[in-house]
């Protein structure tokens, strides 16, 4: 993972954030184990949190493909690291950001995530008895965050985040605020906030705006960053909009995901004999990479990465050995998300409109 860490430390240096680890965290989770969760921005309030429990824990998904793939379920798995700390999580589906940057309506939105997101967070290990859901269009609190960060961050500040400016952007971007933040409305507290990377421009501003907020009383909302799930390319993570690279779950047809697999960009030599005198290059290899991921068992990971990196396992077999374990995990999830489609369906689950609903289910 040398190369992961290079790229890594160089990120967290050019956009000052800070590298955390599993033990820093005190969270016993492979994700912090394994240095999947990696770096935050706002170390203090982190530590803080963690450490009175006096925190919520957020992220947002955007409902604009039926199925999810393995990048969205590490944002799922990643939330579970503070379910047993934290006061409150709070999942929220995005229609708004949906609609304003993707195209897809509200009615679409709903739909897929009641008949498909919500089911899969809730196969994933989403406990829906500590979980509170909510929609981006039913939450009306979020507006008034929005309007009263709209009028503290310039069009400046938006351009430097996000270079191409477009009025989508900067609604989506003022929502998310309202998101990240709304929870304080009940009560002051610090948020933590499970994502890629690629959201911290949006942790920023939302870090900004608090410090400047007049009318409103916040804490600051941290940002805690994971490791993107690689393309199978082998360039660039995992993307819904390069369905031939990534892996959806659930996915029914195993003759396309072991083709996928099977092409997966490998870190192996290309002869069998370099592979057994050089063994495989870890850093690079996409199923190893996807394996750190789904594979639970620390001792199992790791007798792989010394059979695999030596030598003794060749790049086949890593395939193999990674579409036997995500048919398990299809297998498993596919069972579970019938099941809690109808717990959804019957509507127990908790969701929610205002921020005066979520206090009814503080803990
Ligand atoms: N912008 C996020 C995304 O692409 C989704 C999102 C909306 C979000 N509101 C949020 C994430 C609040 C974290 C917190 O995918």
């Amino acid at each position: 993972m040398q190369g992961d860490m290079d790229r890594e430390t160089r990120l967290i240096e050019e956009f000052g954030l800070r590298s955390i680890t599993g033990q820093e965290l005190g969270i016993d989770h492979y994700f912090a184990r394994r240095g999947i969760i990696y770096a935050c921005r706002g170390y203090e309030e982190l530590m803080e949190a963690l450490q009175s429990g006096n925190f919520y824990t957020l992220t947002g998904i955007m409902p604009s493909s039926e199925r999810i793939h393995l990048g969205t379920m590490a944002v799922v798995e990643a939330v579970k690291c503070f379910s047993d700390r934290t006061k409150q999580t709070i999942l929220l589906v995005a229609d708004l950001e949906s609609l304003a940057t993707r195209e897809v309506s509200l009615e679409e939105a709903r739909r897929i995530a009641f008949e498909f997101h919500i089911p899969t967070y809730l196969a994933l290990g989403i406990d829906p008895e500590k979980c509170v859901f909510y929609f981006q269009s039913e939450n009306k609190d979020i507006h008034k965050i929005a309007a009263d960060a709209s009028r503290e961050i310039t069009l400046q500040e938006f351009r430097a985040v996000y270079g191409l400016l477009e009025p989508s952007r900067i609604i989506s971007s003022l929502y998310q605020i309202g998101d990240i933040l709304f929870p304080q409305l009940v009560r002051p507290m610090i948020g933590v906030i499970p994502v890629g990377l690629d959201q911290d421009p949006h942790i920023r501003l939302c870090r900004d705006y608090v410090r400047r907020s007049k009318f409103f009383q916040f804490k600051q909302a941290v940002g805690v960053y994971i490791r993107d799930v690689p393309s199978l390319k082998g360039e660039g993570k995992m993307s819904k909009s390069e369905p031939h690279a990534a892996i959806f779950l659930p996915e029914d047809d195993y003759k396309e995901l072991k083709r996928k697999v099977y092409k997966a960009f490998s870190g192996g030599a290309n002869t069998l004999e370099e592979q057994r005198k050089y063994g495989a290059d870890l850093e690079k290899d996409v199923p190893y990479k996807i394996l750190q991921f789904i594979l639970k068992d620390d001792s199992e990971l790791q007798r792989i990465a010394e059979s695999y990196s030596s030598g003794q396992m060749i790049s086949g077999e890593i395939k193999e050995y990674l579409y036997q374990r995500l048919v398990e995990l299809m297998q498993d999830l596919k069972a579970k998300i019938e099941q809690y489609r109808e717990t959804v369906k019957r509507k127990e689950i908790r969701i929610i409109s205002s921020a005066r609903e979520l206090a009814e289910y503080l803990a």
